[in-house]
Formats: structure tokens, C-alpha cells, sequence
């Protein structure tokens, strides 16, 4: 499922456009199966776009790009070596790390492979309650037996953005958009968290 709509088009172009120098090097984590930088009027020293589901990149790669040179690499994002980026940005990816320490892992690697001052950007779900019914105390939800998505409190994200070396930049929760990870099951839905963090020089 492509999430590239106008809510995410609108984090970029209003919060993460401003931050950045004229003609950014960009990392796209967890692009699935459309780039938002395939129609951003933008000019771009280079954008790198990331999936480890080859079948999912195929699909991104093959969409009419506007911006060039735009890459389609298939990688998994937490054992990348590049130089570095001036952006480094995801939609969606982040609660998709299920395994113990990959939140961290994650924040450790865009904090690597950006050069200072980069500016990390992502969107992710996160939960109201401290105590949910559908989460359980390592922050996962979980379905058929298998822990599928990371769902923290947003105070959890805050902490470990900034112990990994990043200044807070936009922080924001919407509350008026839930997000259904489970297309089967329209009950469980979740806010939107918006991050802007930048590393620390
Ligand atoms: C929920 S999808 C979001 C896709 C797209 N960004 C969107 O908003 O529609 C998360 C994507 O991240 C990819 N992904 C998850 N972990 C990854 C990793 N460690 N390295 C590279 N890609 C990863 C998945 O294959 C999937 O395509």
C-alpha cells in the first residue's frame, strides 16, 4: 500500500523543505511502492531511494520520476554504508522495526549517515495510552501470531531521538488523522507522529 498522499506531501513541503540547503542529498528509508520525491518540483543533487522488498522497489522505480538522478536501491537500511546525506527521510518505515533494538539501531544509523547538521524527518504511528489493550510492554502489535508494527507512546520516540544525538526541530502528533495498520480490523487505529530532528554538529 502506497501512503504517499497530500498529509505526507504537506509534512514535507511545510517542515522538512525549509531545513534543508538548495539541492539536498537525500535517503529515502522504506519507499514501498512510491517515492513522494518522484513528484516533488525540487531540485536535488541526488535522491536514494531505499527498500529492502524488491518487488516494492520495482514498483517505485518503474513510476515516471520527475527528479533525476533518483536511485532505487534494495537494501535493508540498518546495515547501509554511504557518505553522507543532508536528509534522510521516512514515511511509515520506523514502526515497521519490530525486532529488539531496531528503533535504536535505526536512529544510530541515520544519525551515521548524515553529515552534521543533516536533518532526520519520518512519520509514524504512535499510541494515546500508556496501558493499551493491543500492545504489549516491548511496544509491538501484534497479528496471526506475529508481531507486525512498533507503536510506542510519543514521549518514547522524543527520548531516544534526542539520546541519539539530535535536536527536536517538529514534533507534532495529529489527532485528527488515525491510521489502521490492519486493514481487516478498522477498530485499531492510531495517530500520526511527525518528527524533524536535527544532528547535533
Ligand atoms: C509500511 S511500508 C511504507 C512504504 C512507503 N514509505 C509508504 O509510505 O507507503 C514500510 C516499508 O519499509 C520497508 N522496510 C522495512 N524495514 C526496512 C529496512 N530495514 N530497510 C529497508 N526497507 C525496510 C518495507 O519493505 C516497506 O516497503
Amino acid at each position: 500500500m502506497s501512503f504517499v498522499d497530500q498529509n505526507l506531501q504537506n509534512f514535507y513541503l511545510h517542515r522538512v523543505q525549509a531545513q534543508l540547503k538548495t539541492s539536498p542529498r537525500v535517503l529515502e528509508v522504506g519507499v514501498g511502492v512510491r517515492s513522494i520525491f518522484s513528484d516533488l518540483p525540487q531540485n536535488f543533487q541526488e535522491i536514494l531511494s531505499l527498500d529492502f522488498n524488491h518487488e516494492l522497489l520495482e514498483q517505485a522505480a518503474a513510476y515516471p520520476n520527475k527528479n533525476s538522478p533518483h536511485q532505487f536501491v534494495c537494501a535493508d537500511f540498518l546495515g547501509l554504508s554511504s557518505t553522507p546525506f543532508d536528509l534522510v527521510f521516512d514515511a511509515h518505515c520506523f514502526h515497521c522495526l519490530v525486532k529488539e533494538d531496531q528503533p535504536v539501531s535505526y536512529l544510530k544509523k541515520a544519525h551515521e549517515l548524515l553529515y552534521p547538521e543533516g536533518i532526520l524527518a519520518f512519520e509514524c504511528m504512535i499510541r494515546k495510552e500508556f496501558k493499551s489493550p493491543v500492545i504489549d510492554i516491548e511496544d509491538l502489535l501484534w497479528h496471526s501470531g506475529e508481531p507486525i508494527r512498533y507503536i510506542p507512546v510519543s514521549q518514547t520516540i522524543e527520548q531516544m531521538v534526542q539520546a541519539t544525538g539530535f535536536e527536536l526541530i517538529f514534533f507534532r502528533v495529529n489527532l485528527s488523522f488515525l491510521f489502521t495498520p490492519i486493514k481487516s480490523r478498522p477498530e485499531l487505529c492510531f495517530p500520526l507522529l511527525q518528527v524533524v530532528a536535527k544532528k547535533k554538529a
